[in-house]
């Protein structure tokens, strides 16, 4: 059987909002914080307890490669991940599963479409945040295998276009790669919108009464990506990140978003919209877009 993509997930990784919820992975203890987008994440992960799937593939931001694209190719990586801005609030003990043979399918088909790809094999090599954070809040059990995908630094080397162009040439070959596998995947898409954020933090990080986002204009331009994302306008979307990410220095510089709207063909379909909410002043939205007709709802 043809394998499929059934669904496609933006899921923002602040490490704020694991820390807020207290698993035992993580070291640090909140009081809690930032519940629009809690409730949102965990809206959305009980929808995905009720998807078939085998595999979840989440391309980041914070696993930054300069030369090519690179996946995770080994079976099993367990550490201590500490993110590098907030030690005080991520301290995260990790032991995932890997899909190798879908990781190595999307390298060689994303290698025969001209990308430079590189599998990544060192049993040592630590997992970023990005990963660890949205892969928690849409699957807290951890119980499916993931793939992460690495940002090749494209907007930062060239431009915003080139790296539009480079990450739905991507989406196009991990795409095809999902189809001859004969599996059902979820796409990860771990990025915030907006990303101007404060460079002082409260005492209290979780301290409800001084988050708001950063300013007017990178809330504007939020709403409006929104609402192109209600009206199942992707293509539009894509063709207006580069500006959108200049604007308000949005994470969707690293490529994930272009990737998985590639990968899903540019929906025409309304996406499925979890939350928005605001972490440090950057803007956050946690979505999905639901192939499935049958299955897709109006959340909010
Ligand atoms: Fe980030």
């Amino acid at each position: 059987m043809a394998g499929e993509i059934v669904l496609g997930a933006l899921a923002p990784h602040p490490p704020h909002l694991v820390y807020a919820e207290n698993p035992e992975q993580n070291e640090a203890f909140a009081e809690g914080g930032w519940e629009t987008l809690r409730w949102g994440y965990q809206r959305l992960a009980r929808k995905l307890k009720n998807l078939d799937y085998d595999v979840m593939v989440v391309f980041t931001p914070h696993w930054q490669t300069y030369i090519g694209t690179h996946f995770l190719g080994l079976p099993h990586f367990k550490s201590k991940s500490v993110d590098p801005v907030f030690p005080n609030l991520f301290r995260f003990n990790y032991d995932l599963t890997v899909d190798v043979e879908l990781a190595e399918a999307m390298h060689d088909e994303a290698a025969a479409a001209g990308i430079i790809t590189k599998m990544m094999k060192n049993p040592d090599f630590r997992v970023d945040y990005g990963t660890i954070v949205s892969c928690h809040l849409l699957n807290p059990t951890w119980d499916k295998p993931i793939v992460t995908i690495s940002s090749n630094r494209n907007t930062h080397y060239y431009s915003a276009e080139v790296m539009n162009e480079q990450s739905a040439a991507l989406g196009r070959a991990c795409r095809k790669a999902i189809e001859e596998s004969g599996k059902k995947v979820v796409l990860v898409s771990s990025h915030s919108l907006s990303h101007r954020h404060f460079t002082t933090e409260a005492p209290l990080p979780e301290d409800m009464s001084r988050e708001h986002i950063y300013n007017h204009s990178n809330y504007v331009w939020d709403m409006k990506l929104i609402e192109m994302m209600r009206e199942g306008k992707m293509k539009e979307v894509v063709d207006i990140l580069p500006e959108y990410t200049e604007q308000t220095i949005a994470e969707t510089d690293a490529g994930a978003f272009t990737w998985m709207m590639s990968a899903l063909g540019y929906p025409e379909y309304p996406a499925e919209i979890y939350g928005y909410q605001s972490v440090i002043g950057t803007g956050n939205l946690v979505a999905s877009w639901d192939p499935n007709e049958q299955t897709r709802e109006l959340v909010l």
